[in-house]
């Protein structure tokens, strides 16, 4: 049975890898150990899944002797958590983003070749039913060859403002959502083109959340406009974030309430992208933070056809049951396919991931099992995108990394 090490132990870690290794699991691998630099939070995710802990990540790997190691930190230490897992002989299994820029992806890759290990990204929307589903349709040729995807994505207020509240909020840490929530976004479209991206424009703009207000605090524990501020949020009564992060954060100052109107804030909250692939295909794309209701829609075009695909996950219109993938033929004929909504997290993908990723012997047709090229290719475009934003001029992701 493999040993598996855990490194991060937040929300993510916890409910996507440690609870279900310490359950339904258990016959398939062995949990090893756990690593978080915070140790209250680190000490409470093995106590619940009943799991060696750790004060250090080196003393893990040489006394558990990990087969494969789950990196769920930030995004900006992923790297450093991968090639020091791949450099003591185990494979790595890490959460999305790849990492948050081109030199990091670089040093992955190399390290990647140089072990020979191997290193898996969790691209969960793969497995997602409806996506998997709008994936074998295209393959089919059902549309002929893809020309144009043109994708809206836009995140609500509670979700979207939820990441201005905390690391990801800071470029530096996430590379922004360009790169920390797109890398899903561009991972999807670039395995449903089956091409690879070779040109990237981007504009980005802080318009909404940010130093867009006068009346703004540090925190919204300790704000004085409390009672009119619309995204005020009290986590000490959700008893999972008061206990592993309200009453972790004397360890590291790890506040996982802060103003949403912060002058720290320098990511985009509103951003479009343009990409070229090798294929010849061309994407439109934008993401914007701060919608009425949350979900995207994407209309892919191609020499046989035109497909519309969509899904609303909160607001009014809110899809309850299914969703639909609608095709126009050049007839004028209209073929239209009901997709039933699967319960689990993020509509079912997650628990599929983890299936192919621990229980082994599952086929996959349908390349859902994503590897460092696909990380790359994915995290790449939006890097190269937040260079595009800084520069005002097209980047070729070739100048950003060598695949050789
Ligand atoms: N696939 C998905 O749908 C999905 C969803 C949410 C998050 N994620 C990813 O999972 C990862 C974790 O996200 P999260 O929401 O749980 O964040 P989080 O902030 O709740 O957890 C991150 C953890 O990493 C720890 N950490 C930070 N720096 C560290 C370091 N240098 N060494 C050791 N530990 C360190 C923190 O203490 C914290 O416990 C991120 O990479 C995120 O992008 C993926």
């Amino acid at each position: 049975m493999k040993k598996v090490a855990l490194v991060g132990a937040g929300g993510r870690a916890l409910h996507m890898f440690a609870r279900p290794l310490a359950t339904e699991l258990r016959e398939d691998v062995h949990f090893c150990g756990v690593y978080d630099h915070n140790k209250v939070r680190a000490a409470l995710l093995a106590e619940e899944c009943e799991v060696p802990v750790y004060t250090d990540f080196h003393q893990m790997i040489e006394t558990a002797k990990p087969d494969i190691v789950l990196v769920a930190t930030t995004d900006n230490t992923h790297h450093i958590y991968i090639n020091t897992a791949l450099e003591a002989g185990c494979d790595v299994i890490s959460e999305k983003p790849l990492t948050t820029d081109a030199d990091k992806c670089q040093s992955i890759l190399d390290t990647e070749t140089r072990t020979g290990r191997q290193v898996t990204v969790t691209f969960n929307l793969r497995f997602t039913p409806y996506f998997a589903r709008i994936k074998e349709v295209l393959d089919s040729g059902a549309i002929g060859k893809i020309l144009h995807v043109d994708m809206q994505y836009f995140l609500d207020r509670l979700h979207g403002a939820d990441y201005f509240r905390r690391w990801h909020a800071e470029m530096d840490n996430s590379g922004g959502l360009l790169v920390h929530k797109s890398t899903h976004h561009f991972d999807i479209i670039n395995w449903w083109l089956g091409a690879d991206p070779k040109s990237v424009h981007g504009f980005g703009t802080r318009s909404f959340y940010g130093p867009t207000r006068e009346q703004w605090g540090e925190r919204c524990s300790t704000c004085s406009y409390k009672e009119s501020c619309e995204f005020y949020v009290d986590y000490t009564q959700d008893e999972f974030t008061n206990r592993y992060y309200m009453q972790a954060e004397q360890e590291d100052g790890y506040y996982r309430d802060r103003c949403v109107f912060h002058e720290r804030i320098d990511i985009y909250d509103t951003m479009s992208v343009q990409v070229r692939y090798d294929s010849g295909a061309i994407l439109t794309y934008s993401l914007v933070t701060y919608s009425p209701d949350e979900g995207w829609k994407a209309a892919i075009t191609g020499t046989d056809g035109r497909m519309e695909v969509a899904c609303r996950y909160s607001g009014p219109e809110r899809d309850e049951e299914s969703y639909t993938i609608k095709i126009v033929k050049p007839s004028g004929e209209i073929l239209t396919e009901i997709v039933p909504i699967a319960s689990g997290g993020h509509g079912g993908g997650d628990e599929k991931l983890r299936a192919m990723l621990f229980k082994g012997g599952i086929a996959d047709p349908l390349g859902q099992q994503a590897g460092s090229k696909a990380g790359a290719m994915s995290l790449l475009i939006g890097a190269a995108a937040n260079r595009s934003i800084a520069e005002n001029k097209v980047i070729q992701i070739a100048e950003l990394m060598n695949f050789s």
